[in-house]
């Protein structure tokens, strides 16, 4: 299926690794030029290859979504090269591992570290983007969530960032002037996904028969998803032809999540 997007510009944040390394790829695929950010330069150049070797043009800038200044200068960065944004994908994030004490005991400080790397780097991230959207009259924002961020369960400080997310997404949506500026703001929410060296990658090596039984058990497909899954739904949502996809959270989880 031709996406209508060759060419377009593409920022996709954490896209050295992982989903967001798929997504570059397959915006790649689309002849978009694609930027990506990470905090490891090894992966980053590792990543910035592939995505050339596709034949457009690419750059990739180490920086800490954490940051807000790392921020600014990435968007800074891409704007400088190709003169505006036209796609974001807001892919860094996660839960900060694997986390067994009581909810009650969990610092205050693992809430707050979540909630920047997730919601606050998508918010700062979409608000720098807007303007150079606005200027195109065309822009496609996509957060990459979690099913836990669309639904509840897990844990509550990734959850409730997720949600964030989530709520960040839809309300910008619905805010006349960029929906009428071509400008449209959606999430993907993930299901569990295995990529090398991620959480779900640790359990399979450390205890490969319970890993199995988890998912044999917990999803109806009986597997993890793999980053070209979610990262085939995410090219599409940046398309021209989802010009009236506006304010949607997309569960990408092999039917793993319950609500509708
Ligand atoms: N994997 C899953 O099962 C799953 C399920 C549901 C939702 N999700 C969501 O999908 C997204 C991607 O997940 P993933 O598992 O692919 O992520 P990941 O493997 O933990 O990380 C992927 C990318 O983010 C970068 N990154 C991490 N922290 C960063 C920071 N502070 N600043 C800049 N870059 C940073 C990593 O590079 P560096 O480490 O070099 O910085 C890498 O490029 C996340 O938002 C996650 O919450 C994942």
């Amino acid at each position: 299926m031709e996406l209508g997007i060759k060419g377009k510009r593409a920022l996709v944040t954490g896209g050295s690794y992982g989903i967001g390394r798929a997504i570059a790829l397959a915006l790649a695929n689309e002849g978009c030029r694609v930027a990506i950010c990470a905090r490891g330069q090894q992966r980053l150049d590792v990543t910035l290859a592939d995505i050339h070797a596709k034949g457009v043009e690419s750059l990739a800038i180490a920086a800490d979504a954490t940051q807000p200044e790392d921020i600014r200068r990435v968007v800074d960065a891409v704007a400088r090269a190709w003169g505006g944004v036209d796609i974001l994908v807001n892919n860094v994030g996660g839960a900060g591992g694997r986390d067994t004490r009581p909810v009650e005991e969990v610092p205050e400080a693992q809430w707050l570290e979540t909630y920047n790397l997730n919601a606050l780097a998508a918010t700062r991230f979409t608000t720098q983007v807007i303007p150079h959207m606005r200027r195109a009259n065309w822009g496609r924002v996509v957060s990459i969530v979690s099913v836990q961020g669309k639904e509840g369960g897990g844990r509550p400080w990734y959850t409730m960032a997720k949600s964030a997310e989530i709520a960040l997404m839809k309300t910008l949506a619905l805010n006349h002037d960029l929906a009428r500026a071509g400008i449209t703001f959606n999430s993907v929410a993930s299901g569990r996904v295995l990529a090398e060296g991620n959480d779900w990658d640790q359990f399979r090596r450390e205890d490969p028969k319970r890993f199995e039984e988890t998912l044999k058990q917990r999803l109806p497909l009986g597997r993890c998803g793999t980053p070209e899954e979610v990262a085939a739904v995410v090219a599409f949502v940046c398309s021209a032809s989802a010009s009236y996809l506006n304010g949607a959270c997309i569960a990408v989880d092999g039917g793993e999540s319950y609500s509708f």
